[in-house]
């Protein structure tokens, strides 16, 4: 059994490099770490320690997470946009990553393509996290597993259904993340974006060993049955922009709306919340939405008590902090 006391100079590049019992620990230690930073507790677990926040992608909740949590424990961090610096363009990523290594203690990457996070954790020498790649977001998954637990408790047992694109990076982390905790998990998505058989059938052999289950539904008011948290996420992820209006003529089937969580069953009894990673296209306020509107999830349901998309939101700057502190805190 490992736990969270065993993760020092360790790097999380998906969740599979977590064992079931340092998922749970960092959970724990999130908890007790939002509890302090309400009550206006902070330390200084990250004294001295600086961490490069490499990003090729936009971002708003995981950059100011990480920001956050590093001066929260007294540590800093320096952003490096991918289009100043010379990652993979004067020099490769491996050179990048020697200096980096030699300069920071740990680095938190978003970007493209999951070979380049990699490659800076085995170039590096020190702790790196992936914070968004085209293949997944095990930092998300952990601030949602949080928010399930803050609301549910215990996780083992509980059902979370995801519906929209089946195979994109939070969907499959999700997948994962609720596997490893004993969920029940069902991904709700049209044939074509499922993803691939042998991530489910890993998902659900992870599943089974603890007494939950993981299948793909095409049916959206079969698959969101008996849910206990309705997961969305947007239609086309970063990079994926130019597939657009075919996403939406595929997808529209699969919008959470009053519709869909009634059809969840748990609705009436208040033992259903709603979660999506954001951003969100739930009104017209976005210049992508200005002309048509919700996408993945409605107005009415995104500001709906049941909806805890915003303290999922706060939830990433204490996960984050768990992953610096269980990574990079000394003695
Ligand atoms: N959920 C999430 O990763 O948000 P950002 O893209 O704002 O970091
Ligand atoms: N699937 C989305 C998540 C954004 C946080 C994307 O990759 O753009």
């Amino acid at each position: 059994m490992r736990d969270v006391m065993d993760m020092k100079g360790r790097s999380l590049l998906t969740l599979s490099d977590l064992s079931d019992e340092e998922v749970a620990g960092l959970l724990d230690l999130a908890l007790r770490l939002k509890q302090d930073k309400h009550a206006g507790v902070c330390g200084q677990r990250l004294a001295g320690q600086h961490i490069a926040l490499i990003f090729e992608k936009m971002s708003t909740r995981t950059r100011c997470a990480a920001a956050v949590a590093a001066a929260d424990e007294g540590g800093r961090t320096e952003y490096l946009a991918a289009t100043e610096i010379h990652l993979g363009k004067k020099e490769s990523v491996a050179d990048t990553a020697r200096v980096l290594g030699r300069m920071f203690d740990g680095i938190l990457f978003r970007g493209y393509r999951q070979e380049t996070v990699e490659l800076l954790a085995q170039f590096s020498g020190v702790p790196v996290w992936n914070g968004l790649t085209d293949l997944s977001h095990p930092t998300q998954a952990l601030a949602d597993l949080m928010t399930i637990k803050e609301r549910f408790g215990e996780l083992a047992g509980r059902r979370v259904v995801y519906a929209g694109d089946g195979r994109n990076n939070v969907a499959t982390s999700l997948m994962l993340a609720c596997a490893m905790s004993g969920m029940h998990f069902v991904n709700c998505t049209p044939p074509s974006l499922k993803p691939s058989d042998d991530l489910i059938a890993h998902a659900d052999s992870v599943a089974s060993q603890r007494g939950g289950t993981v299948r793909v539904a095409h049916d959206p008011h079969e698959g969101v049955a008996g849910a206990h948290a309705v997961y969305t996420d947007v239609w086309t992820s970063m990079g994926e922009e130019d597939q657009f209006d075919e996403r939406v003529a595929l997808l529209r089937p699969y919008q959470v709306n009053m519709d869909m969580m009634q059809a969840t069953g748990n609705l009436e009894q208040d033992e259903v919340i709603f979660l999506h990673c954001l951003p969100a296209f739930h009104d017209h306020r976005t210049k992508v939405t200005q002309k048509i509107g919700a996408l993945e999830v409605t107005d009415d349901v995104f500001e709906a008590p049941f909806s805890k998309v915003f303290d999922q939101a706060e939830n990433r700057l204490h996960t984050i902090k768990a992953l610096f502190v269980a990574s990079l805190e000394k003695g």
